[in-house]
């Protein structure tokens, strides 16, 4: 449906596919991981997953339409995208014209508060903001199901960075289609568990190989993997049991087996995939040294060598202490679960 101009002031909806819309969304850690897809265009995860979203590094989003322009145009951190970045936020963009029956180009303006591509889930907080905005600026309404299914194309990790607190991303069932509808995030209610998440930055560059290709050289190459997807069901239904009786100690020993196990499954890829630094094993070795000392403290990985530490909040400067004495360079930064994404009201602007 065209704008018509003429028919008198706008309401919401129009100020709004004429503005654009604004969405922020935060990054979320797995403590259960999701490591490789049974369908890589629809992205459909071989694993269920289930993380905890998280209060710091927010991504803030604009999508506005743009029509009379020939394509969509995308700012990422304030510099043009370009490549790969570009041709995802297009491919995703397609989505939604495809739900809207809209046609309209979009100027997308991105702006992450974490460094991209660190592994830190820059793309959990992007596609959950993107989705949110884009559908909203293109007038389609969405309720959380489906905006998380939507916002799993763009990247898995982002169906649970529609939600707050603790999410669990179900892997789907069936092929095609039947998949694509199964497929999704949903909270998982945890009343009585407020831990720390210490992110220790051991190295907060671009990593080396995109968790895209890693994932696909790990399902097709690694010996390892079929038994970890095996041993993860156990390790959910352990999670959640732990996360009901918010007792820390079993959620990050279950955590920290799920997160080593899914790098072993990488390290026996061939060649293989290795995201863990001479950094990150110091840090690993700082968390058990904690442990030794009597702090309850549990380490996690994703494709990347930075460490997030679980531990009881009154623990949170203690080990973000010990563990940035660990490695040469490494800062931390303290989190907490953080909130759902969400629309900004353009007071906020
Ligand atoms: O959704 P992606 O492509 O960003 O992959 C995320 C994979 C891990 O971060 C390693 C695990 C997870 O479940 O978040």
């Amino acid at each position: 449906m065209a704008i018509d101009r003429k028919a008198g002031p706008a309401g919401p909806r129009e100020r709004a596919l004429e503005r654009g819309a604004t969405a922020v969304a935060h990054p979320n850690i797995a403590l259960i991981k999701y490591w490789g897809k049974s369908d890589e265009r629809l992205v459909i995860p071989y694993v269920d997953s289930l993380s905890m979203t998280l209060d710091v590094f927010p991504t803030v989003t604009t999508v506005r339409l743009t029509p009379g322009e020939p394509s969509d145009t995308v700012s990422l951190d304030g510099a043009p995208a370009v490549g790969e970045p570009l041709r995802r936020v297009i491919d995703f963009l397609e989505l939604i014209r495809e739900l809207s029956g809209r046609i309209e180009p979009a100027a997308v303006d991105t702006r992450n508060a974490v460094p991209t591509g660190a592994g830190l889930a820059s793309s959990a907080s992007g596609f959950a903001a993107l989705a949110l905005a884009g559908v909203t600026a293109y007038g389609v309404d969405l309720d959380a199901t489906a905006l998380s299914r939507l916002a799993r194309r763009g990247s898995a990790s982002a169906s649970r960075s529609v939600f707050g607190g603790f999410a669990l991303c179900h892997a789907g069932r069936g092929i095609g289609a039947a998949a694509d509808l199964s497929s999704y995030a949903e909270p998982v209610p945890v009343t009585d568990f407020d831990p720390a998440l210490v992110i220790a930055l051991v190295d907060a560059g671009p990593k080396a190989v995109s968790s895209r290709a890693a994932m696909r050289r790990t399902v097709e190459t690694s010996p390892l993997y079929q038994a970890w997807t095996i041993s993860s069901k156990g390790d959910l239904l352990d999670m959640r049991a732990a996360l009901h009786r918010g007792d820390l100690e079993a959620v990050g020993e279950i955590a920290e087996r799920n997160a080593l196990g899914m790098h072993a499954t990488m390290l026996a890829a061939r060649p293989a995939v290795r995201y863990l630094s001479p950094g990150t094993l110091a840090v690993l070795d700082s968390v058990l040294q904690l442990r030794a000392d009597g702090i309850p403290a549990y380490a996690t990985m994703d494709a990347g060598p930075n460490v997030k530490v679980l531990c009881h909040r009154a623990h949170a400067d203690r080990v973000a202490e010990t563990v940035s004495g660990a490695a040469p360079g490494c800062s931390t930064v303290i989190a907490r679960r953080g909130p759902g994404a969400r629309l900004r009201a353009e007071a906020e602007e």
